[in-house]
């Protein structure tokens, strides 16, 4: 029987489960414009408010896997292992992790977006270093993992046009925040990208898609689900979102973070974040024997200098001036600064990550529209911690941009995202939990 769109959205509406052939023809559908915007928007929220059962998310996450290009990287030397962050608020992890994994002698091929709503993409900040270039082809992208052993690079067209297409209307219909959605959004491109490893940093809490725990351990466990059931190697790294990850939120500002980072200037949640999930990836590829092996090689490579080694020849290889890890003033530079200090005493309770998301955005960092221009100079830098105790007047969040209107404009939302109090929180782990398949 001729299979139609309606009658497959009102089968999911009613609580129906697909086939994997429906769900088939609804990706092929949806990437190839012959189901209209309306109809697939329509299936998407019966999904959402419905569900996924394993076995319909498996499928959908290979029907997207297989919508466009998949790379084969069997022909680079060893096991190849893969990254992807749920997204996040300072999250600079990709800087630090992939010139440090491929210093462990682990190649590494990362295809990176850019920023989503209140979340940062890596593509952005690399595109605010002079010269650099993110849009590689395939074979030059394999050319340079092979004399470099690391490439950062945007999507290409070709691969997973389905998950463009779905997110980009999940993102004004009301339906990212779903499980199965989001899994097969982040695994399909994952599988396309061709690794025999993958590693996922799911992020948890008010700057993250999964508010609390109990629904960030279920993302991942479908995941990791996912990749046992199309032969990947899946581990998922839990980590706390319930404030930025680094103490910079920008473009420029997080070059210049991961660079203080690499040349072991800096420890801190990013670091240590860096380092599980680093772990993680030698241990994927069977790099290291245990975590402590793994902990001992990537320290080393902080050490000798040899990451951020790697990181100069990932610049220089993409075109960008690789003389900003010396001279940061060589990154554009924002033509107004400002500093918002504590209007009390207090321990900082409470920081509304995805609040300071949307002010990044606002101050003109990220996009409102996909075709918005950014401003890279945009962004703030925050002098403490949650638990850290402030005192009164004591400056806490530098704001720069090239447009001082801006800056005034958002200085008065900082008061409703930063909370100081006299109570003392109790201190949380920054890893919440890994789940390894
Ligand atoms: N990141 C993705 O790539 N897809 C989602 O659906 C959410 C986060």
């Amino acid at each position: 029987m001729r299979l139609n769109p309606v009658d497959l959205i009102v089968k999911k509406r009613d609580g129906g489960c697909l086939t994997a052939e429906e769900i088939g023809f609804f990706i092929l559908g949806a990437a190839d414009d012959s189901w209209p915007d309306y109809q697939v928007a329509a299936m998407l929220m019966a999904m959402f408010l419905r569900g996924l059962d394993t076995g319909e998310t498996a499928a959908l996450t290979l029907a997207m896997a297989a919508s466009g290009d998949q790379l084969d990287l069997s022909g680079l030397p060893g096991r190849k292992v893969d990254k992807h962050s749920t997204g996040g608020v300072a999250d600079t992890t990709t800087l630090v992790l992939v010139p440090l994994v491929a210093a462990c002698g682990v190649p590494t091929v990362k295809i990176s977006g850019r920023g989503l709503g209140f979340t940062g993409g890596t593509i952005d900040k690399l595109e605010s270093i002079p010269g650099f270039r993110v849009a590689l082809g395939i074979n030059e992208a394999l050319d340079q993992v092979r004399r470099d052993g690391l490439v950062i690079m945007a999507q290409t067209d070709r691969l997973t046009p389905a998950d463009r297409k779905l997110y980009a209307l999940r993102d004004v219909t009301g339906t990212v925040e779903s499980i199965p959605l989001i899994a097969a959004s982040i695994m399909s491109k994952k599988i396309a990208a061709g690794a025999d490893a993958i590693v996922l940093d799911v992020k948890c809490g008010n700057g993250a898609f999964m508010r609390d725990l109990p629904l960030a351990r279920q993302l991942a466990r479908t995941m990791v689900d996912i990749g046992r059931q199309v032969g990947r190697k899946v581990t998922a790294v839990i980590s706390d979102m319930n404030q930025p990850l680094g103490q910079f939120i920008g473009n420029t500002l997080e070059v210049m973070e991961a660079i203080k980072v690499l040349r072991g200037e800096l420890e801190g949640d990013l670091l240590d974040v860096c380092l599980t999930l680093g772990s993680e990836m030698l241990l994927a590829v069977d790099a290291v024997r245990d975590e402590g092996q793994a902990l001992q090689m990537l320290r080393q490579a902080l050490e000798s200098g040899s990451a951020l080694e790697k990181f100069s020849r990932l610049l220089s290889s993409q075109g960008g001036d690789a003389r900003i890890i010396d001279q940061p003033w060589r990154l554009p530079q924002p033509a107004s600064r400002a500093q918002w200090c504590a209007p009390c005493d207090g321990y900082l309770t409470e920081l509304d990550t995805a609040g300071l998301g949307h002010l990044f955005v606002a101050l003109g960092g990220g996009r409102k529209t996909k075709l918005d221009p950014i401003d890279y100079t945009a962004g703030f830098i925050l002098h403490a911690r949650l638990g850290d105790y402030i005192s009164k007047g004591m400056p806490l969040v530098d704001i720069q941009a090239s447009d001082a209107a801006k800056i005034s404009q958002v200085i008065p939302a900082l008061h409703n995202l930063i909370k100081l109090d006299d109570k003392q929180p109790t201190a949380k782990p920054t890893i919440l939990d890994i789940i390894r398949g």
